[in-house]
This record gives C-alpha cells, sequence and structure tokens, in this order.
C-alpha cells in the first residue's frame, strides 16, 4: 500500500497551506486573492496586468516603482485615500480597494509591484 502522506504532492500541499496568509512577501504573493479583491473594487475595468486602459497597467507600475523604498507605502496610500485623478480628462475620485484587512491591502500592493 501506498502512504499517500509521504507522496510529494501532498507534501507540496501541506506547505502550501502552512503558509500564513497575510505574510505575502515577493515571493508569496495570493495572486488568486489579490485578482479577487481588485475585480470586487473594480480595478479591472481600469487596470490590467499588461495593457494599458483608463489607468496605468500593473507592470508600468510596478517598473516605475522598481528599487523604491518607499513604493509600498505610497501604493498603498494610492488604493486606500481615494486621490484626485483624472479619467479622460474629466475629474474624478481613483476607486478604493475594498477591504480595511491590512494582509488584503498588502498583497494587493505587494500584487502589482511583481508584475
Ligand atoms: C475609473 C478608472 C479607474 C479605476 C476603477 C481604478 N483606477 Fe487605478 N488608476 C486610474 C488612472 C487614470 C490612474 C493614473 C492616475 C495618475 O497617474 O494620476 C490610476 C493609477 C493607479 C495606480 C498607479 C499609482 C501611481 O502612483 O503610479 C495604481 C497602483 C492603481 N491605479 C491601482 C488601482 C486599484 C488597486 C484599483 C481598485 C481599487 C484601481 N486602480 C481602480 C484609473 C482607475
Amino acid at each position: 500500500m501506498i502512504d499517500r502522506r509521504s507522496s510529494p504532492a501532498f507534501l507540496v500541499l501541506s506547505a502550501a497551506l502552512l503558509l500564513p496568509w497575510g505574510a505575502a512577501s515577493a515571493q508569496g504573493v495570493d495572486e488568486a486573492a489579490a485578482t479577487a479583491l481588485m475585480k470586487k473594487s473594480g480595478c479591472l475595468k481600469c487596470h490590467a496586468v499588461s495593457a494599458k486602459k483608463d489607468g496605468p497597467s500593473f507592470q508600468e507600475t510596478a517598473a516605475k516603482f522598481k528599487g523604491k523604498a518607499d513604493a509600498e507605502q505610497k501604493l498603498r496610500a494610492f488604493i486606500t485615500t481615494s486621490p484626485k485623478i483624472k479619467v479622460d480628462g474629466k475629474e474624478e475620485e481613483h476607486e478604493a480597494l475594498k477591504s480595511k484587512e491590512d494582509a488584503a491591502i498588502k498583497n494587493v500592493v505587494q500584487y502589482i509591484l511583481t508584475r
């Protein structure tokens, strides 16, 4: 009989489940959670990973902040405090993430910065 608990797939799965969800580092971004929260918040109407829509692509933003020590802080503020922006020449408030949860916000920031 095969001991399923020593199979590689089981070990990988266990390791994934043991990772604390909030500990989103550059390596540990929960992409599904980031995308789901941005979808729920309406972000993807104006942003995509590589294509420019009304807003810059996430790759463009990642490049803009690459190597900047205050990148996380700046982006966090941008996507939680509804700053004024211009869309098609018309001033409006930038959409804020529909979450107050620190770990979830951080996960989205890291998702964007690592595109
Ligand atoms: C109505 C369209 C629209 C929606 C919805 C929208 N954005 Fe934006 N976003 C923009 C525009 C336009 C800019 C560029 C603003 C500027 O540079 O002044 C921008 C800029 C950004 C930037 C770059 C900030 C920087 O300092 O370079 C990020 C990151 C971003 N948005 C993330 C998000 C997230 C996350 C959401 C959802 C909570 C979201 N956006 C929703 C239009 C939108």
